[in-house]
C-alpha cells in the first residue's frame, strides 16, 4: 500500500502546541512516568511520547508515586496483558487521591479496541486521556486540552499514516530502535495486531537513513535495530528490505545493525545474501515459526510449510556465517493434537534455536481463530507449554557448547553485581557473554575468548 504521511501542517500544529505547553510549564518541571507493555514497537512509541513530554518541560519521575503524569502504553496480544493493565490503572486511583492534579493517560494497542477503551474509561473516571495507536503525533494538543480541564477520548479508525519529525527521547544505552514500517497485512488467524495497528506502510528509505545517521552521529548509538511487524515486506516505491539494509550498512560509525521481525513467507534469498554481505548486519534472525505442523500452520494462515521454513534455515546457515536463529511458538491453537505438537517439538530440535519464546494460545475476540471449533482446554495448553519449554531448554543449552574455545567481538553493555561483579556483553548473534573487567569498558567493543557456559549464556575472557 502507498504510504500516507501526516501533513506537515499537522506536525507544525503539534510543534505549536509543544511551544505553548513549554511556556505554560516554564519553571515547573513536572514529572512523568511511562509504563510500557508489549513489544519493541510500543517501547519505541513510548520513547516518542517521552520525547514530546521532555520538549514541553517534563522530567522523568523515579516512580509512579512521585509523578505528575502517568501514562500506560498498553498491549493486547494476549489475554493476561489486558488483565494486568486494568489492575495497574485501577491502582492509580489511590495516587490521585493524594495528588488531585495528577494526569493519567492510557494509550496503545489495547486502547485501539474501542470497546475495551470505553470500558476502561467508564470503569476509571479519573483517567484523563485515552488515545489509540494513530494519535501519537497529536499528543501535545490532547495534553493541552487535559490541562485546560477537559477529558479526552480520541480513538480514530485506523487508517494508518506515518508521522515524521516528532521528538524522540531514546532510552539510554548503546543500542536503539528505528521504525522502518508500521502495521501488518498478514492476518494470522490468532493475531490482533492487524486490527490495532492497521495496514502495512513503509517509511521513506531516505528518512530512515537520515534517522540512523542522526542517532549514530549526534546521539552516540553504535547499534541500531530496524523495527517493523514484518520487515521483509518493506517497500518504499520499489526499494525493498535487502536494498534498505545495504544502504543503512554504509553509514559510518554504525557498528551493528539488527532488524525485527521477519515473516518466513517473505524471507527472500536476496535478503539472506544481503545479510551475508553487509558487514554490520549481525548474524542473528528472529524468525517466528509459530508451529511445526503444516495443518496448524494452514489454520493459522501463516502461508508457509514446515518444509519451506526448514529450507530457509538451511539457506541462512549456509550463507550467513555463525548465524543464530530465534523464534516464537504458540501451543494449544484450536484443534491442535498431540501429533501436531510432536511436529513442533521435532522442528525445534531440528532447527536448534538459540532462544525461543513460547506462548499458550490466547483467544483474541474478533480474530478468525477465536470462533474456530476445537478450542483446547487451558489445562492442556499449560501441559503442552511445559513440554515445549523443556525441549527448548535442551536445544538452547546444547547449542552453547560449540562456542567454547571460539573468539569474537562483544559489545560490553553493563555490569552484573549479583555475586562477584562481572561485565556482560553481547556477541553479534545476541548471545550474552560474561567477562571479568573494569566498568570503564562499558559501551566499548572488545574481542573475547569463550571459556564456558552459564545457564543459557556464555562465560569468557577479554583479549588484549
Ligand atoms: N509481527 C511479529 C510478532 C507479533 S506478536 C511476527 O509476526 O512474528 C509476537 C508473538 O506473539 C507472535 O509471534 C506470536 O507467537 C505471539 N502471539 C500473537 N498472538 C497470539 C495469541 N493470540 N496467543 C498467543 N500468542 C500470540
Ligand atoms: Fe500478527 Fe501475523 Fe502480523 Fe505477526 S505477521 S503481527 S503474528 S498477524
Ligand atoms: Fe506489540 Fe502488543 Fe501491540 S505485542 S503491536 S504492543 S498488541
Amino acid at each position: 500500500m502507498q504510504a500516507k504521511f501526516v501533513e506537515d501542517q499537522i506536525i507544525k500544529e503539534s510543534y505549536s502546541a509543544i511551544e505553548r505547553l513549554r511556556q505554560r510549564l516554564l519553571g515547573v518541571s513536572p514529572r512523568y512516568y511511562i509504563e510500557t507493555y508489549g513489544c519493541q514497537m510500543n517501547e519505541h512509541d513510548s520513547e516518542k511520547i517521552a520525547g514530546m513530554l521532555e520538549s514541553v518541560g517534563y522530567v522523568p519521575a523515579v516512580s509512579k508515586n512521585d509523578a505528575d503524569l502517568i501514562l500506560f502504553n498498553t498491549c493486547c496480544i494476549r489475554d493476561h496483558a489486558e488483565k494486568r493493565t486494568f489492575g495497574n490503572v485501577g491502582f492509580v486511583k489511590e495516587l490521585k487521591q493524594n495528588n488531585p492534579a495528577l494526569i493519567t493517560a492510557v494509550c496503545g494497542c489495547m486502547m485501539q479496541q474501542r470497546e475495551v477503551a470505553k470500558r476502561l474509561a467508564s470503569r476509571f473516571p479519573f483517567v484523563d486521556l485515552v488515545f489509540g495507536t494513530n494519535e501519537l503525533h497529536i499528543f501535545p494538543q490532547m495534553l493541552e486540552k487535559v490541562m485546560d480541564g477537559g477529558r479526552v477520548f480520541e480513538i480514530k479508525d485506523i487508517e494508518g499514516e506515518i508521522a515524521e519529525g516528532l521528538p524522540i527521547k531514546r532510552n539510554e544505552g548503546f543500542s536503539t530502535f528505528v521504525n522502518i514500517m508500521y502495521g501488518c497485512n498478514n492476518f494470522c488467524s490468532y493475531c490482533i495486531v492487524p486490527y490495532v495497528r492497521g495496514r502495512e506502510r513503509s517509511r521513506r528509505a531516505e528518512d530512515i537513513v537520515a534517522e540512523v545517521r542522526h542517532v549514530v552521529e549526534a546521539e552516540g548509538f553504535t547499534e541500531v535495530t530496524l523495527l517493523g511487524q514484518n520487515v521483509n515486506s518493506y517497500d518504499d516505491n520499489g526499494i525493498k528490505f535487502p536494498e534498505l539494509l545495504r544502504r543503512v550498512n554504509e553509514i559510518e560509525g554504525l557498528r551493528r545493525l539488527r532488524f525485527m521481525t521477519s515473516h518466513p513467507k517473505d524471507l527472500s534469498h536476496e535478503l539472506v545474501m544481503a545479510m551475508a554481505e553487509c558487514d554490520k548486519v549481525c548474524p542473528h534472525i528472529h524468525l517466528p515459526v509459530q508451529s511445526g505442523s503444516n495443518r496448524i500452520l494452514q489454520l493459522m494462515n501463516r502461508r508457509y510449510t514446515r518444509e519451506h521454513y526448514l529450507d530457509l534455515v538451511k539457506d541462512l546457515r549456509e550463507n550467513v556465517q555463525g548465524i543464530e536463529i530465534t523464534t516464537d511458538i504458540i501451543v494449544g491453537f484450536p484443534t491442535e493434537t498431540d501429533e501436531d505438537l510432536n511436529d513442533t517439538l521435532d522442528l525445534v530440535r531440528k532447527v536448534g534455536y538459540s532462544a525461543a519464546y513460547s506462548f499458550a494460545y490466547s483467544v483474541r475476540p474478533g480474530t478468525k481463530a477465536a470462533s474456530m471449533d476445537g478450542q483446547i482446554p487451558e489445562e492442556i495448553k499449560k501441559q503442552r507449554l511445559a513440554l515445549l519449554n523443556e525441549v527448548i531448554l535442551e536445544s538452547v543449552n546444547g547449542a552453547n557448547d560449540k562456542y567454547i574455545g571460539t573468539e569474537d567481538e562483544i559489545l560490553i553493555e553493563g555490569v552484573d553485581t549479583r555475586g562477584e561483579p562481572m561485565l556482560f556483553g553481547k556477541l553479534g548473534c545476541l548471545k550474552m557473554v560474561y567477562v571479568k573487567g573494569d566498568e570503564s569498558l562499558i559501551g566499548t567493543y572488545h574481542r573475547a575468548r569463550i571459556t564456558g557456559t552459564r545457564f543459557n549464556s556464555l562465560v569468557g575472557e577479554l583479549m588484549d
